[in-house]
């Protein structure tokens, strides 16, 4: 089997990295709402490696191992976490010398060609799940079978932008299968490579 590619991103209108709070979003929940589970739970089963840019790997490192979690939080929240601490985990990095998370392994060079090497390798999906400065190469460079997008209704005006540097003639067109609508206003856009 194939293992299949999808790249994961949240962003503002203005495609930045960030979660303003907008009305609804910071009603707490003790259940997992549609747009979590489609972008961060579903995949429990079939993504097997994560891929993230150093930085994303360090910030998750931070706030999503089990151990980081606190007591009160919502039980979909240490589902999440217990997920990430035992999927295979591919930091990007030229710099960082140790992971310091298990089942995580550090990778550098061409970006198309560590996708490549990975899909080669044994196992299931494989999640590319930022952040920005990753997701526009993968964008740019259309490395990735399909794309989510969690599309934020506020134009923020800051945090890392995803679409700052496209150099110009540069065209990935994709071919959208799917739109989700939020409660709150928000929409995921899924989109897969043109064969
Ligand atoms: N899903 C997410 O995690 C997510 C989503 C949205 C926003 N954010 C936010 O975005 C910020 C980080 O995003 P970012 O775009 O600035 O950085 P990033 O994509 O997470 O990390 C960039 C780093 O990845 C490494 N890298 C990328 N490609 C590589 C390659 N082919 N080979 C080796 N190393 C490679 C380099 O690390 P070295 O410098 O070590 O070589 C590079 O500096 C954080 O503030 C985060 O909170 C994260």
């Amino acid at each position: 089997m194939t293992r299949k590619i999808t790249a994961n991103a949240y962003m503002t209108l203005d495609g930045r990295g960030e979660f303003p709070k907008y009305p609804g979003s910071d009603r707490r929940s003790e259940e997992i709402n549609a747009l979590f589970r489609e972008m961060w739970a579903k995949r429990y089963d079939d993504v097997t490696t994560v891929v993230m840019g150093r930085r994303s790997f360090l910030g998750h490192r931070r706030v999503w191992t089990e151990k980081a979690r606190k007591p009160t939080d919502q039980e979909f929240l240490f589902e999440y976490s217990r997920y990430l601490d035992r999927v295979d985990k591919v930091c990007l990095s030229r710099t960082l010398k140790s992971p310091g998370w298990e089942n995580s392994r550090i990778m550098k060079g061409d970006l198309g060609q560590i996708l490549s090497k990975l899909k080669r390798e044994k196992g299931g999906n494989i999640m590319v799940e930022g952040g920005p400065r990753v997701i526009n190469e993968v964008a740019r460079r259309n490395l990735a079978d399909d794309y989510w997008f969690f599309i934020m209704p506020v134009v923020y005006g800051k945090g890392p932008r995803y679409w700052g540097n496209i150099p110009k003639g540069t065209q990935t067109t994709l071919k959208l299968v799917e739109t989700v609508p939020g409660e709150d206003q928000e929409i995921l856009l899924h989109y897969e490579r043109i064969p």
